[in-house]
């Protein structure tokens, strides 16, 4: 082979190999890799907040019952005012962004006349009791999916206690305080 033969050869391998590469580039190109809009197995995970009568456990908050009848109501009441942008407490108040929450501790949810509920909440059926409010306020959102209360929530389960023992009093009648046996089968969940 002469020098010029074995140029020509290798300049093909050369062209040939470069032919290649910007093949592979041109095809990335015209075809992009794409993600996948969805895992193409589908890992079941439980929902964290499903409407339902009962809290979901992730987000169930401390017993509070043994805790209602020596409550700071004082406290209550300062705590309330995180509430005041959106509610009143006291007899006769009008329903503001919020329902008026007087008579608010063991009244059937969404039961505010005149007030337009979200369909999250106008649905969920059951009575605004100690549980359930604790619950509530811990995470509105976590508690009913979908409600249009927009608060975060009261972390601290002594606010929650002290709120929900002051709201008790805003009534014609206050709610009966935790049984024995409620306070029992509450810590026994
Ligand atoms: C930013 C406004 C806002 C704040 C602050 C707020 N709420 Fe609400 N609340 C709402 C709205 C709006 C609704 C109606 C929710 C729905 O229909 O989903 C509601 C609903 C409720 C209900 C259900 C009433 C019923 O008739 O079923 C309770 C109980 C309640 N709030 C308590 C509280 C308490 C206690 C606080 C303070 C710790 C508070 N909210 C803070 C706006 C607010």
């Amino acid at each position: 082979m002469d020098e010029l033969r074995v140029n020509k050869v290798f300049a093909g391998f050369l062209f040939s190999g470069l032919l290649l590469m910007a093949g592979i580039k041109i095809s990335d190109v015209m075809v992009p890799h794409q993600e996948l809009a969805q895992n193409s197995y589908v890992i079941e995970v439980a929902e964290t907040t499903k409407v339902s009568a009962s809290a979901p456990v992730e987000n169930s908050p401390k017993p509070i019952l043994a805790m209602i009848a020596d409550a700071d109501l004082g406290a209550g009441e300062k705590i309330s005012k995180k509430c005041s942008a959106c509610h009143v407490f006291d007899a006769g108040g009008k329903n503001k962004v919020g329902p008026a929450l007087w008579n608010i501790v063991n009244r059937p949810m969404g039961a505010v006349d005149g007030y337009s509920y979200s369909t999250a909440l106008a649905g969920f059926g059951g009575n605004w009791d100690y549980q359930s409010l604790n619950a509530f306020l811990l995470k509105p959102k976590a508690y009913i999916n979908g409600t249009k209360m927009n608060f975060a929530g009261l972390k601290k389960s002594k606010d929650r206690v002290n709120l929900i023992a002051w709201m008790r009093t805003k009534a014609d009648s206050p709610a009966v305080l935790p049984t024995a046996d409620d306070i029992a089968a509450e810590g026994a969940n």
